[in-house]
């Protein structure tokens, strides 16, 4: 007031300097949060290396609004004194002294919220102090739940997000992969706290129902946003459909079924059944969702009914039944027939043709020895005529321990390549050939290049056949050439 403008400037920097110098003394924290409902401890402490101030009193003041008050006081001949809150022991000292000024606060209010002062009265120096910023919050009650709503086409809250009685306010926000948004509202209490709700707004399509959302809050107590799923419930009228009908009603067939298969939401659990010819005929019974017929007689032959029942609506649908005199001829069994017939009919054409495989080789095996014979001194009599036979037949200068193991290799690997690939074609292509195969007079005069080819093509079916033929008759060799006599010897040490 009137003071020269050299002395105000003066005394700032000296404010300036001397709070510098107080800043060590009384040592405070800036900021404290507090929680509503909960006990807050506002620190205050002189430093104790100054032996030459002396310190007479410490009192807190409290400013809210720019109005002061007096929080607490202590002196030492008079005690603590609590001048805001008298008689109460919601404030007091943590341990009256002129050292520690500490204050507790508990439990919190919201009004409780300010600026609060720790001042020092001292001598030589006069008041010291420190300044504490108290801020209250308030931890939130976090709730989301789905809002029952009928499926329609006009936007409307399907879920609801609450954050009850937080300070500060929270922040909801909804992480869904529909395609809706959200209205956020608020309420302000007397206390102070708010509470938050958000609302997920969009067309409730009966495919929405079930559908998860999740509603995220976030707020100043939240270590983390707290995350709340959501299943959304849309309501919807029964769909219904009548399944278990085969086509294949017959006079006396004797148990048939139709089951009343319904969707919505809520699930359907009613189910009527019905004809449209009146009410269900005696031969029916009704289990819940099925419809069993015992015996199937004229009396089912009509279009029966379900009816699904919910809270929302009531859906029918219909199933016609038409009853024969015989059971269907259409169908598996014909088809399985067929094929069944087919496959027979390959496995009987590839017995055929090992069987004239066979008798082929036997048979040029006695051509073989019948020229051998015609060359040197007769080794043997004339062999029995060709049968279509698997016996092995008794072939002199084959012992009987050769003949044995002869069959084996030659069945397998022919009948499994008929089953297996196109070489049954081949072989029934070429088996009536074996018919106008030139007779030993006919070779004989043809001369040696006809029985070459023939025999080459005797060695594409069977090597291993060929391969015992020809150890079996060494001199073959001069009469037919072999182009692969090695691997022949190697197969037969394998079987012998
Ligand atoms: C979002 O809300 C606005 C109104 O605030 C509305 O017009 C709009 O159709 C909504 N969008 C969706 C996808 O629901
Ligand atoms: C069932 O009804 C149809 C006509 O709707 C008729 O042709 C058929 O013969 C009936 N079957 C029996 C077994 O009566």
């Amino acid at each position: 007031m009137g003071a020269p403008r050299s002395s105000c400037a003066f005394a700032s920097l000296l404010c300036c300097l001397l709070s510098v110098v107080l800043a060590q003394r009384v040592q405070v924290a800036n900021e404290v949060t507090g929680y509503l409902g909960k006990a807050v401890t506002l620190p205050c402490t002189f430093a104790t290396n100054y032996p030459e101030i002396k310190v007479s009193q410490v009192t807190w003041v409290k400013e809210t609004g720019g109005r002061k008050q007096n929080v607490a006081v202590y002196h030492p001949d008079h005690g603590p004194s609590y001048p805001m809150e008298r008689g109460s022991t919601r404030i007091r000292f943590r341990s009256a002294s002129l050292e520690d000024a500490t204050l507790i606060i508990s439990p919190l209010l919201m009004t409780d919220e300010g600026t609060y002062t720790c001042e020092f009265a001292t001598y030589p120096l006069g008041n010291e102090d420190g300044i504490t910023n108290l801020i209250i919050v308030a931890k939130p009650t976090n709730t989301a739940k789905a809002l029952e709503v009928k499926a329609s086409k006009v936007e409307v809250p399907v879920a609801n997000c609450t954050s009850a009685n937080g300070k500060p306010p929270a922040r909801i926000t909804w992480q869904s992969g529909l395609n809706g948004n959200s209205t956020v509202s608020q309420v302000l209490h007397a206390d102070g706290t708010v509470t938050v709700t958000s609302s997920y707004n969009m067309v409730p399509s009966k495919e929405a129902n079930g559908q998860r959302i999740t509603c995220e809050i976030a707020q100043k107590t939240l270590a983390q946003p707290e995350s709340i799923p959501v299943t959304l419930s849309i309501l919807y009228p029964p769909e219904v459909t009548i399944d278990g009908y085969d086509d294949n009603w017959y006079l006396s067939r004797n148990e048939a079924n139709l089951i009343c298969s319904a969707k919505g939401n809520p699930m359907p659990t009613e189910f009527v059944w019905s004809t449209t010819s009146g009410p269900l005929p005696k031969s029916v019974s009704v289990v819940g969702e099925r419809l069993i017929v015992r015996n199937v007689d004229a009396s089912v032959n009509t279009t029966f009914i379900c009816q699904a029942t919910n809270r929302v609506g009531q859906v029918s649908s219909e199933q016609i039944v038409f009853v024969r005199d015989k059971p269907s001829m259409d169908g598996a069994g014909t088809t399985g027939g067929i094929i069944g017939g087919l496959i027979a009919a390959i496995v009987a054409l590839a017995v055929l043709a090992t069987g004239i495989l066979i008798c082929r080789q036997q048979q040029k095996n006695r051509t073989d020895r019948e020229e051998d014979e015609l060359e040197g001194p007769p080794a043997y009599k004339p062999p029995p005529p060709c049968q279509l036979s698997e016996e092995t037949e008794p072939v002199p200068k084959l012992t009987e321990a050769e003949s044995i193991p002869l069959k084996t290799p030659y069945f397998e690997p022919s009948i499994t390549d008929d089953l297996f690939g196109g070489v049954i074609a081949t072989t029934m292509e070429e088996a009536p050939r074996y018919h106008e195969l030139p007779t030993l007079e006919e070779r004989e005069a043809a001369g040696e290049a006809g029985a070459g080819l023939e025999d080459e093509y005797l060695d594409q079916i069977n090597p291993i056949y060929d391969a015992l033929s020809f150890t079996a008759n060494e001199d073959e060799t001069a009469l037919t050439p072999m182009a692969t006599d090695k691997a022949f010897v190697m197969s037969r040490a394998m079987y012998v």
